[in-house]
């Protein structure tokens, strides 16, 4: 049989149900046929089919029973079933059951061939739908923390030795050395786990919003302000508060944020009342702070209250050790991102990758992972190592900013592209269930959001939003 043909299971007593669609559609699939329900089980097991044709009159198990038996097996193929004359009453059992599709007999190959690849190609988009969100939950938590270095492991071990303190971390490290992981896993190593963590980029928002940002505003407080709203401080309550790029606080934010560091509590902008919060704070910067306690930019007790505990993060030139696990793990983890072929790159392209200097870290090893991974070619790398060599990262202070700002808008547009695509994904599958289920349900609108578990006011909202009609 050639590899790239999808496998078919016909169950059914009846040889001539197979005959025929092997005769009809033995080029784009390969039909595999069962005589009764057993025979028809045993063989899901032993061919892993990826699609089910199943009769639903048969002598011996009926092809209800089957599928309830099938339904036990984790992952089962889809199942589109098959009915003689007057076995209309089985659908919604059929349906309630998980069939994917009902086909009345006789049918007409071509015909047949629209239900399976339609059911094929809603089976692809839901493992896509789910590998996508698997990854956004990965991603939304936290990505895995790579590395067994010695400097990674000391790293991982003042993680777990201050997480449950509540003695405020600052972390530092060039741009790209996993700053905000080891902020995440410092909240997840710690008790408040299951509590908010609050990110928030000093340096992404404006001047001006920042303090109705951090610590929420009263109806009114200024033009716009059309009621009350609680800020960052307030929604990690109990949790942990992230400020990201400390180092670009405006000086007079500093000092309420160092109010709020010795009191626990603030007063929200426009507002009279002190509101008190439990937060762990866990601040970064790549800035040099004591540059800037010099230049007058940065509060010198701030920076002591914050400075509880430093964690410097190491570069990647310094673990260089740690460059093949990061690379294998960029490896699958994009291929699967972008369902691609696994791939593993050749000795002479590691040992490159392991003498490069990577002035932006992390990031742009994992950048140049991923483009290795969309077009499938090894060999990029000499050309993004010789671009990297002709423009490279600026090394410190103010600069590396604008360096980081650009990577920081890239990943939020990864993050909203996959977001948005995702949404497209489900709102497709959602359109094809639902006008599924009222087909088959006759247009019963009460028996269809029965079905699909949904309320009857929803169905009607879906039914509009998807501006489906009843055809007949
Ligand atoms: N140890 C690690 N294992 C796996 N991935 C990592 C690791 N460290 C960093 N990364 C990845 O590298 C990228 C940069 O990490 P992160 O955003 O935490 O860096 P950063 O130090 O905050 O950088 P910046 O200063 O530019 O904000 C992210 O995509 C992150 O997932
Ligand atoms: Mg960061």
């Amino acid at each position: 049989m050639p590899k790239n043909k999808t496998k078919i299971l016909v169950i059914d007593d009846d040889p001539k149900v197979s005959w025929i669609l092997s005769e009809g559609l033995s080029s784009s699939f390969h039909f595999l046929s069962a005589r009764d329900g057993i025979e028809g089980i045993q063989m899901v097991a032993t061919e892993k089919p990826e699609l089910i044709l199943l009769d639903i009159k048969m002598p011996g198990m009926s092809g209800i029973e089957v599928l309830e038996r099938l339904n036990k097996i984790e992952d089962r193929p889809e199942v589109i079933m098959v009915s003689g004359h007057g076995e209309t009453n089985y659908v919604v059992e059929s349906v309630k059951l998980g069939a994917a599709e009902f086909v009345n007999k006789p049918f007409d190959v071509q015909e047949i061939e629209i239900h399976i690849n339609g059911v094929l190609e809603r089976k692809k988009l839901k493992s896509q739908v789910s590998s996508l969100r698997a990854e956004i939950q990965a991603s939304m938590s936290f990505g895995a923390c790579i590395g067994d270095s010695e400097p990674m492991l000391k790293v991982k071990s003042i993680i777990e030795e201050v997480a449950n303190s509540d003695l405020t971390v600052l972390i530092r490290g060039e741009s790209g050395t996993g700053k905000e992981i080891a902020a995440r896993m410092l909240h997840q190593s710690s008790d408040r786990k299951t509590k908010p963590f609050v990110k928030v980029n000093c340096a992404a928002i404006p001047r001006d919003l920042l303090e109705a940002e951090l610590f929420g505003y009263e109806k009114g407080a200024f033009t716009g302000a059309h009621r009350t709203k609680q800020g960052r401080f307030e929604s990690a309550h109990k949790g942990t508060i992230f400020l990201d790029e400390i180092g670009d606080m405006p000086l007079e934010l500093q000092s309420k944020l160092l109010q709020v560091l010795e009191q626990h509590e603030f007063v929200r902008v426009g507002g009279i009342n002190n509101i008190h919060v439990d937060v762990r704070i866990v601040c970064a910067t790549n800035r040099d702070l004591e540059l800037a306690i010099s230049q007058k930019e940065f509060r010198d007790d701030l920076f002591y209250r914050l400075n509880e505990i430093t964690l410097q993060l190491p570069t990647l030139r310094e673990r260089p050790s740690d460059i093949t696990l990061l690379v294998d793990y960029f490896l699958d983890k994009y291929s699967k991102l972008y369902e691609k072929e696994p791939i593993q790159l050749s000795s002479a392209i590691l040992d490159k990758l392991i003498s490069f200097q990577w002035p932006g870290n992390i990031r742009q090893l994992e950048n140049m992972i991923k483009q290795v991974i969309v077009r499938n070619d090894e060999n990029i790398i000499h050309d993004l190592i010789a671009a990297a060599g002709r423009h490279p990262l600026p090394s410190g202070g103010s600069s590396l900013a604008e360096a980081r700002v650009e990577t920081d808008f890239s990943d939020l547009e990864n993050q909203f592209a996959m977001k948005e695509r995702i949404g497209r994904i489900v709102a497709a599958e959602e359109k094809k269930l639902i006008s599924d289920v009222l087909n088959k349900t006759n247009w019963n609108r009460r028996k269809a959001a029965k079905l699909l578990e949904i309320s009857y006011r929803s169905l009607l909202y879906k039914i509009k939003e998807y501006k489906l009609n009843d055809a007949k």
